[in-house]
């Protein structure tokens, strides 16, 4: 589970090289056109004006982005922040990147277990464990789901003679921004989610402006597969393909280019077709938009907008035979509250919930909408059919989102069932 929300704005659309030097090339061509007597000397005219302009523009950048850091390493201080005594099992471990053998297990794997692999994955913050920032925009804090995602493998290989030999390895799930802190061997990301509303804004957009992005990309709530592939997600980004063998991080998965949005951490696989069904919520327009994946995971075969008017933080979708199962509760993210003091994600007592049945190929028009109590639901346990009948079983959060993930207990989440009649 991630609270990790963000624009999903790449570094290239920031970045002053590229976009001079996308421009450049059309001027160029033009300018041969007209001149063409003097093509030669045009070329090597131009040659050195974009020389020059590129130079120039790296510059700017490059002094630029040394400016942001000085200024950040200047006002900005991270200071070590404790956990919770209900928070120490999330407390960072160090990474091995090598298996090794188990040799010791308390009591005994059953004869039946099944070989293979059990991989977790989950927040493991590098240089030390979470931090603050403190600054004279006041104080912002990292939220225990924040850290970069670790993947801990347990491989179960039975012998012939029924004994069983159990090997662990870790490793963290090298995202871009992972890899950038990594370079740069301390914390960069400012803390963006907890705390008043202007250490919240200005570390937004000093991560956005530095980084292009207002978060570290994390990946640190699931493992899925899809198509043979393995993938390790956090719902602010794409899933990071992973080899479940070594736990080596390969490249972002976007579908061959067709999903640029963030992505849900709990895809669905389709029942019989074997599509992957996704969703992806952001902080811009548009807010909700639901994608089905071919089961070889090449083409994004179904992408629509279904026109919500607010950004919730929606965590999972669920599917049935035929259906999308849609949940809208009003746990929301809204810029425009923050811009004007307030908080940046907000559970809305008392707002607005609903639940959706969508044709797995449908759009905003045919999705038939369900009012349910308000509340928040972050995880679905089960949607099924029955005729006429779906049946949506939540697990729902009746605190809010914060208060949920600082001091949620077992008894904070209540599992209940709704069933809804429909018209086919
Ligand atoms: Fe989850």
């Amino acid at each position: 589970m991630s609270l990790l929300v963000g624009l999903m704005i790449h570094p290239a659309n920031l970045d002053f090289y590229n976009c001079q030097s996308r421009h450049i090339p059309m001027a160029f061509e033009a300018d041969i056109v007209q001149r063409h007597q003097h093509l030669h000397l045009c070329e090597n005219k131009y040659a050195m004006q974009l020389s020059l302009r590129i130079d120039v523009s790296k510059t700017i950048k490059t002094a630029f982005v040394k400016f942001l850091d000085a200024f950040v390493d200047h006002v900005f201080e991270f200071i070590d922040q404790p956990l919770l005594p209900i928070q120490s099992n999330f407390a960072p471990v160090d990474e091995m990147r090598a298996a090794v053998l188990i040799k010791s297990i308390e009591g005994e794997i059953p004869d039946d277990f099944p070989e293979g692999i059990y991989i977790r994955n989950g927040p493991n913050p590098p240089f030390g464990g979470f931090k603050s920032t403190k600054s004279l925009f006041a104080r912002s804090s990292h939220i225990w789901v924040e850290g970069e995602g670790m993947l801990h493998a347990l491989y179960f290989k039975k012998a012939i003679d029924g004994s069983w030999t159990v090997v662990y390895n870790n490793r963290h799930v090298e995202t871009e921004s992972f890899e950038l802190e990594k370079q740069r061997t301390r914390p960069s990301f400012l803390s963006a989610i907890e705390g008043i509303s202007l250490a919240i804004l200005s570390a937004y957009i000093l991560n956005l402006v530095r980084f292009g992005a207002a978060n570290g990309y994390a990946s640190n709530t699931t493992v899925f597969e899809h198509s043979g592939k393995f993938y390790a997600i956090a719902e602010n980004y794409l899933p990071q393909e992973i080899d479940i063998s070594t736990l080596e991080t390969y490249d972002e998965w976007n579908v061959n280019a067709a999903w640029n949005l963030p992505f849900t951490s709990h895809p669905k696989r389709a029942p019989e077709s074997g599509e992957l069904v996704i969703m992806g919520f952001d902080a811009v327009k548009p807010y909700y938009v639901v994608g089905i994946v071919s089961a070889d995971g090449k083409i994004l075969s179904h992408k629509v907008d279904l026109k919500f008017n607010r950004c919730c933080f929606i965590h999972e979708i669920g599917v049935t035979e035929m259906y999308n199962i849609i949940m809208d509760y009003p746990l929301t993210i809204d810029v425009k509250r923050l811009l004007m003091g307030g908080s940046f994600m907000k559970y809305q007592k008392g707002g607005h919930a609903r639940i959706g049945v969508m044709p797995r190929y449908g759009d905003a028009d045919s999705v038939q909408w369900f009012e349910v109590e308000s509340h928040c639901t972050l995880h679905l346990v089960n949607c099924f059919e029955d005729g006429n009948e779906a049946s949506i079983i939540p697990s729902q959060c009746p605190f809010s989102f914060t208060q949920t993930f600082q001091q949620i207990t077992h008894k904070s989440v209540l599992i209940r069932k709704f069933d809804f009649l429909w018209n086919k």
